[in-house]
């Protein structure tokens, strides 16, 4: 089968990088892909951008192909599922209105509420003054959430009146995140370990995949900004057995059966932010796409064939499908452009790439890269994914700091304590 893949990032290089060794899969079409693709392989670039729907669609029909994957979120809110279904076009990934599961929080938490899905109580308000009144009434810490997607910063943990009047203003007055904005819910503050956990679905159907932890700081121990991740491990320990029995009744169940009753069909990724409080798991979002740098621990430990999963699940047969995975464990981490996740340099010739892919079980997946005179150089905040597979956690941890310290760029940053907190 000839498949399309649409996004240019970490996540989607991974996809790619899966998808061509199924003996299924005769061609993979990649827009708008980045610098990772080698000539003479199956993968064939395009130049269409993640968010030109139509055009996407388009190419599709032009290039024939039979399984379209959406990497990232932003087309999915903007409607590729709707416009590849109108079209006869099979996609792995929601329509827009299951994706405002991600796209929009008060949407989300309504349907939480109304579907018994554990979460944080929350208030959903529109006019700035009485936002403000209300939180002045709130105990601190809470937290203040934009509606719309707001490229991960709409989320402020506000610890005084100070912070939240700020947070509010910004997002309501100051429009920051713009329409996304235009609603905020003032949530209850929760706390405990956070655990991501991802499952495919058909809507009816649904497989979780093993465990994942993204860390989100910039710096050391949990420091600094939040940035898209700084790098992922699989398996999370802290996923355990119990946990996980406890996570598909009372979250994933729940959410299906809601899905369902609420006549949204969903073929595609649920992953899910959850929080371990004392009273149990409870959401704080879903993601309608894959974690990003999760899918790179996740697809290399994954053993099978990604497009007939993925197929599976378009045509409404997941409940037939079962996943294997490799007993190894597997490190990523990202390399990230100075600056980063504030403004950072662009243009920084990359070097030790091939020398760093030789090693032993190491998989270097590109995030920001172009090409520039034929020079693989930076282009993005998250330039690559090291990637290692290993016997263990500690194993694959210093397989991927090996290749790591191997590829060299100007201002390159990245955690020195990836997967560390899971192997004390
Ligand atoms: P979200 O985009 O909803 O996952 O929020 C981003 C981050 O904000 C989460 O990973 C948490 O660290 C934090 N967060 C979100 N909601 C809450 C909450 N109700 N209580 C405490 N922290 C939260
Ligand atoms: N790694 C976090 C995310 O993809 O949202």
């Amino acid at each position: 089968m000839k498949v399309l893949v649409i996004g240019g990032g970490g996540r989607e290089h991974t996809i790619v990088w899966k998808l061509a060794q199924s003996p299924s899969v005769s061609c993979v079409h990649w827009t708008p892909g980045n610098a990772a693709a080698r000539p003479g392989s199956k993968v064939v670039i395009q130049s269409v951008k993640a968010d030109n729907v139509r055009a996407l669609a388009d190419l599709a029909q032009q290039e024939k192909i039979d399984l379209a994957i959406a990497g990232p979120e932003a087309p999915l809110v903007a409607g590729v599922g709707d416009e590849f279904q109108r079209r006869g076009l099979a996609i792995f990934g929601p329509s827009r209105q299951g994706a405002q599961l991600e796209g929009s929080k008060v949407f989300s938490k309504q349907f939480f509420l109304k579907h018994g899905v554990p979460t944080g109580r929350a208030v959903i308000f529109s006019d700035f003054n009485e936002a403000l009144a209300h939180v002045r009434r709130q105990p601190k810490p809470l937290v203040i959430k934009a509606d719309g997607l707001a490229a991960g910063k709409g989320v402020t943990v506000c610890a005084d009146d100070h912070e939240a009047e700020q947070a509010l203003d910004e997002a309501m007055r100051q429009k920051v995140f713009g329409e996304s904005g235009r609603q905020v819910l003032v949530e209850e503050c929760l706390s405990g370990p956070e655990v991501s956990v991802h499952a495919i679905t058909d809507g009816r159907a649904y497989r979780l995949l093993v465990s994942a932890q993204d860390h989100k700081r910039a710096l050391d121990g949990d420091h600094g900004p939040n940035t898209g991740g700084m790098g992922a491990y699989s398996p999370a320990p802290i996923f355990t057995p119990e946990l996980e029995a406890r996570v598909r009744t009372e979250i994933f169940d729940r959410t299906l059966a809601g899905l369902r009753a609420e006549g949204i069909p969903y073929c595609g990724v649920l992953y899910a932010g959850l929080m371990l409080t004392k009273d149990g798991p409870k959401i704080l979002e879903y993601n309608c796409r894959l974690g990003d740098p999760e899918t790179q621990v996740l697809l290399t430990r994954l053993d099978g064939d990604l497009a007939a999963i993925l197929m599976a699940a378009c045509r409404g047969g997941l409940e037939g499908v079962e996943m294997k995975w490799k007993r190894e464990a597997a490190v990523c981490v990202v390399l990230a452009a100075g600056g980063y996740p504030g403004p950072y340099r662009k243009g920084d010739a990359i070097g030790g790439l091939e020398e760093a892919a030789r090693l032993d079980g190491v998989h270097i997946f590109h995030a920001g890269t172009a090409l520039h005179e034929n020079k693989v150089v930076t282009a993005g905040g998250r330039v690559l994914g090291v990637t290692a597979i290993g016997a263990n956690l500690r194993d694959a941890i210093h397989r991927a700091y090996q290749a790591a310290d191997t590829i060299q760029f100007e201002g390159k940053q990245c955690r020195r304590d990836i997967a560390a907190k899971a192997c004390p």
